[in-house]
């Protein structure tokens, strides 16, 4: 079959990556899917067992970092598009070890920037890179992130999503690479590594271990469903305009511990316990360094301008969230034995 386009999506193998290169493979077979992931501890070929065998989709193991890996796969496969979601993305991990976030955030998408620019000579594609609201910093009880927020990246990952971010628009403004933006806000839903809060919450819930909130608990996060991300990254990537951010979120803000205490609810009717049993588990512990306050996005540009809309309210995505971890109990045994084991006892003992 004659593909209208190869997209190259990188770290389809992780969270929202495999939310998106399910969408893409499913609802467009004219185009073929190139998941190129190096399978980092985040990423997980099972997350995509549902797809792999799909005429219009392939993986091939291999790292940003790597001049020869993406010289093979653009040659290979006459890469036309990119969808740039490879990435360390853990803050925690970011505080323990900076250089990584580095190497692969920083270097790895500017590698990925000149292979696109080596191999791109007119202007018929796109190289479409996804970020995160927290290069804006941390607000203040008011006001929300919007794309003429300036940017101030405060922990080691959100600095190295910044600097990717310039080196992105430097592409398009230098050498006028065809890049799209997106910036979006805490994203929650099936396949979330459990080092993030709810993956990690629920794990703990099921397993009767405490439940770790930092600090007081009060910082505020705006939670999107990750399909729902998936679709404004489709949206873009078709119709958004060349060299422009776009902000991505729910309007959906929850302190930490009232979203925990929310969880201990929704999982005391699940598991048949007794109302305030998983309560019981929560443990305040030392806070997150440099632990930003509040993030909101606003999403206005990317819904007057493209139409985009969330498509399922919190409640209902948390639920199907929950369902889906107790379903999927024999995915979270394999993702947290070994060296999650290991990064948990460092983290957490
Ligand atoms: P994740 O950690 O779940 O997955 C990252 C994927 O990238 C993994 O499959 C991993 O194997 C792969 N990877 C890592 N280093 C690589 C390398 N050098 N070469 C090739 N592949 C590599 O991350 P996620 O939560 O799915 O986030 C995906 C992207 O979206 C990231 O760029 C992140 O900054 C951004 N983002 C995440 C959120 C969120 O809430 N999770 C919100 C906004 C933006
Ligand atoms: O805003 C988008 C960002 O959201 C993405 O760019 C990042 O890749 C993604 O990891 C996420 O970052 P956060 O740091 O906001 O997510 P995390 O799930 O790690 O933490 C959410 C909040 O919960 C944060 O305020 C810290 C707190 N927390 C987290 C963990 C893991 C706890 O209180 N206890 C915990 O054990």
């Amino acid at each position: 079959m004659e593909f209208t386009k190869n997209i190259l999506i990188t770290g389809g193998a992780g969270f929202i990556g495999s939310h998106v290169v399910r969408l893409f493979v499913n609802k467009y077979p004219n185009y073929r899917i190139i998941n190129f992931d190096k399978l980092t501890y985040a990423g997980n070929l099972s997350n995509l067992v549902d797809i792999e065998t799909k005429s219009n989709y392939c993986f091939v193991k291999g790292d940003i970092c790597s001049i020869q890996d993406l010289s093979d796969v653009f040659t290979t496969y006459q890469i036309s598009d990119v969808i740039h979601l490879a990435a360390e993305s853990h803050v925690d991990r970011s505080i323990e070890g900076p250089m990584e976030f580095v190497m692969t955030n920083v270097v790895g998408t500017v590698h990925l920037l000149q292979k696109a620019k080596e191999n791109w000579s007119d202007g018929n594609h796109v190289f479409h890179h996804v970020s995160t609201d927290e290069v804006y910093g941390s607000l203040g009880e008011e006001g929300l992130f919007q794309e003429t927020t300036p940017y101030d990246p405060r922990s080691p990952y959100s600095a190295s999503k910044a600097s990717s971010d310039h080196f992105v628009r430097a592409y398009f403004h230098t050498y006028g690479l065809p890049v799209k933006m997106s910036n979006c806000s805490n994203n929650y839903g099936s396949h979330h590594f459990p080092e993030k809060l709810i993956p990690l919450i629920i794990h703990n819930i099921v397993n009767k271990i405490p439940l770790p909130v930092y600090g007081k608990g009060e910082n505020i996060r705006d939670w999107l469903w990750v399909e729902d991300h998936a679709n404004a990254i489709d949206v873009i990537f078709h119709q958004g305009r060349l060299g422009e951010s776009y902000n991505v979120g729910g309007l959906n803000e929850w302190k930490n511990i009232d979203l925990v205490k929310y969880l201990c609810k929704i999982l005391d009717k699940k598991l048949n316990r007794e109302e305030g049993e998983n309560e019981k588990l929560i443990t305040f512990v030392k806070d997150r360094a440099g632990h930003d306050a509040r993030y909101a996005i606003d999403a206005t540009k990317l819904e007057t301008e493209l139409g985009w809309k969330p498509s399922i309210q919190f409640e209902e995505g948390l639920e199907k969230t929950v369902d889906w971890y107790l379903q999927n109990q024999d995915w979270v045994e394999k993702v947290t034995s070994g060296s999650y084991k290991e990064y948990y006892e460092r983290m957490y003992k």
